[in-house]
């Protein structure tokens, strides 16, 4: 299918020769006005082209509240205390977790600044619009870089759900005893795989990771993972770091046996073979190097407090939510479940916690082993 990027992408391709595949990916997601999510149109949801955890229902956003007023009450309550959102879509989960500070957290209530990381005007309307119901109760900034989010000394809970995941990645490939790295061409009406030998810099990730040498092995490095937590890590003095999404440790995002890497398209709830065509309308992802994220922000100043699944994250953080006397709507015990089961999001899905400058015994509820979890409750 032709889409209004397949033009742009081929001239470019024309001037400039092979399109390395995370420019193309960049264009795919992110063009200004013919992007995947920068186009404006709804990409999650039942509505959308997948579903993601927000959109499983409103109890995301209700842990989160717990976990962000937990947090608050062990820095001593501090005013202004900042939430902060990247990649919030239409806002959604930031909606959910509002609403659950406003009806049960009201120290927190008094405290919170709301912002988002959001370079597009389009999202970044719908969020005004989703939103506009707390603006009385909740100062609500917005951001287009996280350069531009200067908290100062103000305490920070950032967060994020499946942001790193749709960051671009690039391709290598071992072919023929030697690594190449994966581009773009356009040929017979198609976009088409260009493999060149790989570069120095792309080389020296191949040997960091210690990507197996297995002829066709194709791996996925992302180049923005580590300018991200560096980033952050500039703006924030004090604060927790939460990193939502599907991924794994380098040992199994590369382990031998994972021969076709993670890269994955999306459209209209199904899977498209073809991660080349219809650029601007499917999805593009891979999955997350979590021991690169956690190394690379040890780097940068924070201390990793730890990394869950979706499983044991929210059953130790619900624990208290699910035995308080007033029996729960069916529909959040259905969500609860969307969350947790190893089926849905339960085992794919993990929680990063990354923190600077909290109490040295500060642990978050959502570590806690289950048998802490069982013992307190
Ligand atoms: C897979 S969607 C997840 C949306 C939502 N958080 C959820 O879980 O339903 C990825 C989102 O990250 C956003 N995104 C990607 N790069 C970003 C960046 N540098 N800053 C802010 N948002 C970004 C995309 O625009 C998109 O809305």
């Amino acid at each position: 299918m032709n889409t209004p990027l397949t033009s742009i992408l081929t001239q470019r391709i024309q001037q400039e020769g092979p399109i390395r595949f995370d420019h193309f990916m960049d264009a795919a997601l992110y063009h200004p006005a013919h992007g995947f999510y920068s186009s404006g149109k709804i990409r999650t949801g039942t509505q959308g082209d997948f579903l993601t955890p927000v959109s499983a229902g409103p109890v995301l956003g209700q842990l989160l509240a717990r976990q962000a007023d937990e947090l608050h009450a062990a820095l001593d309550r501090p005013s202004p205390f900042l939430l902060c959102e990247q990649g919030a879509d239409r806002g959604l989960l930031a909606h959910d977790l509002l609403e659950a500070v406003s009806l049960h957290h009201p120290k927190l209530l008094a405290a919170t600044k709301l912002h988002f990381v959001e370079p597009s005007p389009h999202l970044a309307d719908q969020q005004r619009t989703h939103l506009a119901k707390f603006q009385d109760r909740v100062q609500i900034s917005w951001h287009n870089t996280i350069a531009s989010f200067t908290p100062a000394q103000a305490p920070v809970f950032f967060y994020s759900c499946e942001l790193i995941d749709s960051f671009s990645v690039r391709l290598a490939r071992f072919s023929s005893s030697r690594w190449m790295e994966r581009s773009v061409m356009f040929s017979n009406e198609r976009f088409i795989w260009a493999d060149s030998p790989a570069p120095a810099d792309l080389l020296a990730d191949i040997r960091r990771w210690q990507i197996p040498e297995i002829e066709g092995f194709t791996a996925e490095i992302r180049p923005a993972t580590a300018p991200w937590i560096h980033s952050l890590a500039a703006q924030i003095r004090q604060g927790m770091i939460l990193t939502l999404d599907y991924g794994m440790p380098a040992t199994d995002l590369y382990h031998p046996s994972r021969t076709g890497g993670t890269l994955t398209a999306l459209r209209r709830h199904a899977q498209c073979g073809d991660p080349l065509q219809n650029p601007g309308d499917q999805d593009l992802t891979a999955h997350v190097n979590f021991t690169e994220l956690s190394s690379e922000g040890t780097e940068a100043g924070f201390t990793n407090l730890g990394l869950i699944d979706f499983s044991r994250a929210f059953t130790n953080l619900a624990t208290p939510l699910f035995h308080d006397d007033q029996p729960l709507p069916k529909k959040w015990t259905r969500n609860f479940q969307h969350l947790t089961h190893p089926a849905f999001f339960g085992k794919s899905h993990h929680v990063l916690f990354q923190g600077k400058h909290l109490p040295p015994s500060y642990r978050p509820r959502a570590l806690a082993s289950n048998l802490q979890a069982c013992s307190s409750s």
